[in-house]
């Protein structure tokens, strides 16, 4: 079995010295493990070098960002460039998360350009993709996160693709407490890997990274990641917390141990 990945999302939260805690904290206590599973920590932006400073010296875990622009550079100010990451030794990068959608007015097509941006420097994205609420209660959510998945990622050739990580976080809930059951994560994670196989095969679809976020905690981690297709988490809120987060990634360890 592939081990998990479970990526910390601190959003626009903590100060510099708050930063330097959690990630002495997380580093102190992953020390004692021998992790097959990969951990990722996206702080916000000036607090990057932070973490690949820690990562460089032998922490367990990748420094990634939060977002990046969908140009390459230039006069766009404010922007962070793919570029400018990979030159700090950052190796992954969120796009496309809900909260970029909703209140950015970020579209499949821009998110499909920060892919490529992405893509081009050899980092990792983190494509998020989710129905809301009243999405669901329609029953598009497969309609929704078809679209997302086809228009963000599938203009890659395969030898990208594998190097994409899918997180299906339903809208409905981030930051609600309200997790998806089980059987629901691992249902929107088979249909999402089926859509990967029918375009790119069964193997590139194995090797895809498909993880689940939305309200995961220290609780409730064990057994979404037990599903056969969950392939770890993306982490909000519980990332805030050394401990907790630290729990998460045990649950992820303990998941594949068991299996
Ligand atoms: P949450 O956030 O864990 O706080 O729900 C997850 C996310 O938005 O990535």
């Amino acid at each position: 079995m592939k081990s998990k990945l479970v990526i910390g999302n601190w959003k626009m939260n903590q100060s510099f010295e708050q930063a330097e805690d959690l990630t002495t904290a997380i580093e102190d206590a992953l020390e004692d493990f021998n992790l097959s599973t990969e951990v990722v920590l996206c702080p916000p932006f000036p607090y990057l070098e932070l973490v690949t400073d820690h990562a460089d010296d032998g922490a367990h875990f990748y420094a990634g960002a939060q977002n990046c622009s969908q140009f390459t550079n230039g006069a766009f100010t404010g922007e962070i460039s793919a570029e400018m990451l990979v030159s700090l030794g950052v190796e992954f990068c969120i796009v496309g998360h809900s909260e970029r959608r909703k209140y950015f007015g970020e579209t499949n097509a821009v998110i499909a350009e920060k892919v490529n941006r992405l893509v081009e420097q050899q980092l990792i994205p983190v494509v998020c993709c989710g129905e809301t609420l009243e999405q669901r209660q329609n029953n598009q959510q497969f309609t929704v996160v078809e679209e997302q998945i086809s228009e963000t990622l599938f203009h890659l050739p395969k030898e990208k693709i594998e190097h994409v990580v899918i997180a299906y976080e339903p809208v409905w809930a981030i930051g609600t407490g309200e997790t998806a059951t089980p059987a629901q994560a691992e249902e929107m994670h088979s249909f999402i890997r089926s859509l990967v196989e029918k375009k790119y095969g069964t193997e590139t679809a194995y090797n895809t990274y498909i993880i689940y976020g939305g309200s995961c905690n220290a609780k409730n981690a064990v057994e979404l990641f037990a599903q056969e297709n969950v392939d770890g988490g993306l982490i909000g809120g519980a990332s805030l917390r050394a401990d907790e987060f630290v729990q998460i990634v045990e649950s992820a360890e303990t998941s594949v141990s068991e299996n």
